[in-house]
């Protein structure tokens, strides 16, 4: 890593974001410094997109290993042309439709993107965000912004300035405080480089959305890749989005899973241990006497409200000093139900299902 800096934390208006502040931040940005600032999906690590070594300053705050690369934020898709090249018919209607907003594109990489961004890819994955203050700091720097999640590699992502925080202290110049983020899971990374267009990562703008616009059903989200394996999205190694606590996840039917937390938690606690609990508002009655700590999400169908609560809610579980994180399965199916059972997936170091435990790490 490099050597420590001292972190700022500046309060900004969520809606109304104050220009003296975003011009000072976009002046930081341009001199190469280490910017977190809100999206509307979650808070990025940002840095001039030009700038090679900034770039792999964010790599060497976040302990992110150089093959996985960064998205490139613009301010407006004007600015697409600078950054992406031979960009079909069918992204530039995906723009018009989708940005701002939590859709990122994958395009044929322009020359003059550093190496760093793409990890020496030929492609570029890029978006134009719908915060506020991601859009006001985009102007007011009139650069293309790389940024990944601010957070450790393979960790939760951030969605407070508290979070970011947490994971980046003493790493990066700023972060721009402008309260939680309202989506609360990443945007969705869709490859249009191949046709029909492939779902790499599921996000903020759903698949049915995509699907009912273009007009063609869309292939993915694809079969997870092992670490070490080529992979079309690095993001797809299929443990990412954890808590350090183990996480176990109960798929099957509800009465089955729910029955099956309650022996696990049992088993543990007469253990002496301290067992976690990630809750649907319906499952909650269940656990009424047992001496375990407790997170609830919204009620199941309630997507938006759980994709917005879930990071905060397992980073509150893996500060709680537990031994164990149970969970059940959660969404698929439609909406962002679909990135909601990804992310559980991947936070989860094993699975257990009614036949037994087809994966642990
Ligand atoms: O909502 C978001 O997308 C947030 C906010 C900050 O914008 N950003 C974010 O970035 O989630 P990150 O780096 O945590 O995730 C980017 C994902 C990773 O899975 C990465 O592997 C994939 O996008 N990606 C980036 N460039 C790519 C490319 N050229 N081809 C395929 N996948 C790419
Ligand atoms: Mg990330």
């Amino acid at each position: 890593m490099d050597q420590p800096v001292v972190t700022q934390v500046w309060r900004v208006d969520p809606e109304r974001p104050e220009p003296e502040i975003l011009a000072r931040a976009a002046a930081l940005l341009r001199r190469g410094g280490l910017v977190a600032f809100p999206t509307e999906t979650v808070y990025g690590l940002g840095a001039n997109a030009w700038d090679a070594a900034a770039v792999r300053r964010i790599f060497a705050a976040k302990e992110r290993p150089a093959y996985d690369p960064l998205i490139v934020h613009l301010a407006s898709p004007e600015a697409l042309p600078q950054v992406a090249q031979g960009i079909p018919p069918r992204a530039w209607a995906l723009v018009e439709r989708f940005w701002p907003g939590p859709l990122t594109l994958v395009l044929p990489r322009a020359a003059g993107i550093p190496d760093a961004v793409t990890a020496g890819g030929d492609t570029v994955a890029v978006r134009c965000p719908a915060h506020p203050v991601a859009l006001a700091l985009l102007r007011a720097a009139a650069i293309p912004v790389a940024a990944p999640s601010a957070n450790r590699f393979g960790h939760t992502s951030p969605t407070t300035a508290q979070h970011v925080w947490e994971d980046l202290a003493g790493r990066i110049e700023l972060i721009l405080d402008a309260g939680p983020t309202p989506v609360g899971v990443e945007s969705t990374v869709l490859d249009v480089t191949r046709d029909p267009p492939v779902l790499l990562r599921p996000g903020g703008v759903t698949k049915e959305a995509l699907e009912a616009f273009l007009g063609v059903p869309i292939e993915g989200p694809g079969r997870r890749i092992e670490p070490g394996r080529a992979s079309p999205s690095p993001g797809m190694l299929p443990r990412h989005y954890a808590p350090n606590t183990p996480l176990w996840l109960f798929l099957g039917p509800r009465a089955w899973a729910l029955a099956a937390m309650r022996r696990v938690a049992q088993q543990r606690l007469e253990r002496g241990e301290r067992v976690g609990l990630l809750l649907t508002a319906e499952d909650q009655g269940l656990w009424r006497g047992l001496p375990v700590t407790v997170q609830i999400l919204g009620q199941e169908g309630d997507w938006e409200r759980i994709a917005q609560g879930l990071y905060g809610a397992l980073r509150r579980l893996d500060k709680a000093d537990l031994s164990i994180i149970l969970a059940r399965d959660l969404g698929g199916g439609a909406a962002l139900g679909l990135a909601i059972r990804d992310r559980l997936r991947r936070a989860a170091s094993r699975v257990i299902t009614p036949e037994g435990t087809p994966r642990q790490q």
